[in-house]
């Protein structure tokens, strides 16, 4: 099938790309390239487009009159603490790059669409494991954005027959290729692994948290499992009947900061004790997915490990 790939030079994304490539799928690539590196879509087709620009709708209604099938959307802003202080910014360009994405798919009957989500959709849930049913409570304007974002996606699926699967990522790491390693130091393992490598010691906000070792627990999905659920999404969309629906992307386990520095150590060799520091504001101590959903209807299961994440993380950077 012929698929446009929003975000497909991305970290995440080109994970994508190269999983439908290696399957013999036709890819197109969107990308405004401020995140992006045109190095990672190899010979994919690429337009080099920023979605909330002006004029976007209608380059996107001439890219989408190539035959493409289904669209997977990518392409967003998601630093939580720039959302914090640019939230129009952030509306402008989550919201409203959908919004044009959207209409565009609409004009043209390009009606199958994977649309990435985010467990900070759930925002501080009291429960152990979030089931899709959970309720949304974002507590950042880019969880807002993505939620606002699944509610158009279901509008749009109830007015014109869009079929849809909305993905909601958990603690996305690890590396599929060493040349598609996440090349932002923004979470937790690339901020640890930069951390050793200069010689400084890794920081863990909180030790003091309601969780077995003290530490705030995350369910972290290896990245090529992650870019697979999106492959899986495509086939369920082909499958049902007007389909729409949202999904877990987990592995279904959560691991503590101390469990995910201790694998660092084991990985990298090196013997650090951590500096504790005080509680991060907006850390939900514990954030796991309840994958039940995916796994029975999508047949996806995540297949990776903690250790496998943390050893591909750090291959890919060697
Ligand atoms: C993980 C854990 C930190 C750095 C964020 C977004 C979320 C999603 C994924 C996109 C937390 C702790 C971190 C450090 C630490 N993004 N930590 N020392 O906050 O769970 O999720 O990325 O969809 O929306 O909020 O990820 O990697 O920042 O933190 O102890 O130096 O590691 O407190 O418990 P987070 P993270």
């Amino acid at each position: 099938m012929k698929v446009l790939v929003t975000g497909g030079a991305g970290y995440i994304g080109s994970h994508v790309v190269r999983l439908l490539q290696q399957r013999g799928d036709q890819v197109l690539v969107l990308d405004d390239m401020s995140a992006g590196v045109p190095a990672r879509i190899g010979d994919a087709v690429a337009h080099h487009l920023d979605l909330a620009a002006p004029g976007a709708h209608d380059a996107l209604v001439s890219i989408l009159r190539n035959d493409v099938d289904a669209v997977i959307h990518l392409a967003a802003r998601k630093k939580v603490g720039e959302s914090v202080e640019l939230p129009e910014w952030y509306y402008a360009q989550n919201v409203g790059g959908l919004a044009t994405l959207l209409s565009a798919m609409r004009d043209t009957s390009v009606n199958r669409l994977v649309f990435s989500s985010s467990a900070a959709t759930y925002g501080m849930p009291d429960v152990p494991a979030v089931t899709e049913d959970t309720p949304c409570a974002p507590i950042n304007p880019y969880g807002e954005t993505k939620l606002v974002g699944e509610w158009m996606v279901a509008d749009a699926a109830r007015a014109w027959g869009l079929r849809a699967a909305n993905l909601r990522y958990f603690n996305v790491a690890g590396a599929g290729w060493p040349d598609l390693a996440d090349t932002a130091v923004a979470n937790l393992i690339p901020i640890v692994f930069a951390a050793l490598k200069a010689n400084t010691v890794p920081i863990v906000f909180g030790n003091d948290y309601p969780t077995p070792d003290g530490s705030c627990v995350r369910d972290y999905v290896h990245v090529l499992d992650l870019a697979d659920a999106h492959l899986s999404a495509l086939s369920y969309l082909d499958r049902e009947d007007r389909p729409h629906s949202t999904f877990n992307v987990g592995t279904g386990t959560g691991s503590s900061v101390f469990e995910v520095l201790a694998e660092v150590a084991r990985v990298t060799g090196v013997d650090f004790t951590p500096d504790i520091q005080d509680r991060r504001a907006g850390d939900p101590p514990y954030l796991a997915a309840d994958v039940t959903r995916i796994r029975e209807t999508l047949g996806w299961s995540a297949t990776k490990t903690l250790h496998d994440i943390v050893d591909s993380a750090w291959s890919a950077i060697q």
